[in-house]
């Protein structure tokens, strides 16, 4: 039966680098309380006018000649962002228009953290069910121009950063495909972290008072975030291999999302994973939201954590509440 592969990845990440050192210039914040709460020690931070259309442009340039696919091939953009280019139209257009192919549909996913893992099970059904031969998922962000970047927000600023990943989804014959994908929301959290303002249930979407109180920043309960985390995470790895008479011991690597080197180690652990089997660059980039799983599964594949037959799962969890894993054999 017809499945769907990832033919290529690629991902791009501005080049200015903005260590903890720097934000304690900018906040009341220190290398140390950052490292030992997150493992975050740097992310990247565009310089001046970037959209994430532009990032996830480069990052699809790659993932096409990775994929030895043309631009011209692709049937279907599916673009994961909380961080439009602009409120809309969706970045997927923008980023259509980028790679000059006009009239082919573009779809922006608003999964947050799962964002890619929601586009990854689109392109997925449209490949297997032969409607379409390529479709290209992109998770990008544009964190650093729309953070609280003082002492009033700390608590988010300090961990996100910028960055896109691609992957080209494109038709498999044999077992090396993506085998089961879970995806979960669960709406009656959404406010443990978001952006409220401009909102379309304010009327007017946003005053003068709603920026000086900073609600066109994002809020964040982090310890209800992280409690949420560490249950959910392994709860749909369970979930995501169990059909297949799977248990962790036959997953060669866990991608899960990096928000937390702290989340990740304790699903780690409560899942009896040890540091090999688990991939981690949250240390160099931060949490890139839908970007961060496709830049981690790239960066696995060239220090040859993943090759051909490993099977390998992508867990996320994030605002929405959201959450999903996908299960796929290299
Ligand atoms: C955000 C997070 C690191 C905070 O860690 P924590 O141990 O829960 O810290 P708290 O929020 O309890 O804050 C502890 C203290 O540090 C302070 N603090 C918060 N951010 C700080 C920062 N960047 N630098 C220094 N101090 C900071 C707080 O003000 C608080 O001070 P107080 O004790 O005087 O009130 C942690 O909750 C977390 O990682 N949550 C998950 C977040 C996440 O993954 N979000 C994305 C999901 S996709």
């Amino acid at each position: 039966m017809r499945g769907s592969r990832i033919l290529g990845l690629g991902f791009h990440v501005p080049p200015r680098v903005v260590t903890n050192d720097d934000l304690s210039k900018l906040m009341e914040t220190s290398d140390e309380w950052i490292v030992q709460r997150t493992g975050i020690k740097e992310r990247r931070w565009v310089d001046g006018d970037v959209g994430a259309s532009e990032l996830a442009e480069h990052a699809t340039k790659k993932a096409l000649a990775d994929a030895r696919v043309d631009a011209k091939q692709i049937d279907l953009i599916v673009f994961a962002t909380l961080s439009p280019d602009v409120n809309f139209p969706g970045s997927g257009c923008l980023l259509g228009a980028r790679l000059g192919l006009p009239g082919v549909p573009a779809l922006d996913v608003r999964n947050q953290c799962t964002g890619f893992l929601y586009g990854l099970a689109v392109a997925d059904q449209f490949v297997r069910s032969g409607a379409m031969q390529h479709v290209l998922v992109v998770g990008a962000e544009v964190h650093s121009t729309g953070i609280d970047i003082s002492t009033r927000g700390r608590d988010v600023a300090v961990l996100f950063g910028d960055g896109a990943g691609a992957a080209v989804v494109g038709p498999s014959e044999d077992e090396h495909r993506i085998l089961d994908t879970k995806l979960h929301a669960d709406g009656s959290h959404y406010d443990i972290l978001m952006v409220e303002a401009p909102a379309s249930r304010r009327n007017p979407r946003l005053t003068h008072e709603m920026l000086d109180e900073g609600r066109h920043f994002p809020s964040m309960d982090g310890k209800a975030v992280f409690k949420q985390a560490v249950e959910r995470l392994p709860e749909v790895i369970g979930e995501v291999l169990a059909p297949h008479g799977l248990g962790i011991a036959d997953v060669d690597l866990v991608v899960p999302h990096q928000a937390n080197l702290r989340i990740n180690e304790m699903v780690a652990k409560r899942l009896g994973l040890g540091p090999d089997r688990v991939f981690n660059n949250i240390d160099r980039y931060g949490n890139t939201t839908a970007a961060s799983i496709p830049i981690a599964l790239c960066e696995a594949r060239e220090r040859g954590m993943v090759r051909p037959g490993s099977r390998v799962v992508l867990a996320a969890f994030g605002a929405g509440l959201t959450w999903g894993a996908t299960l796929l054999r290299w």
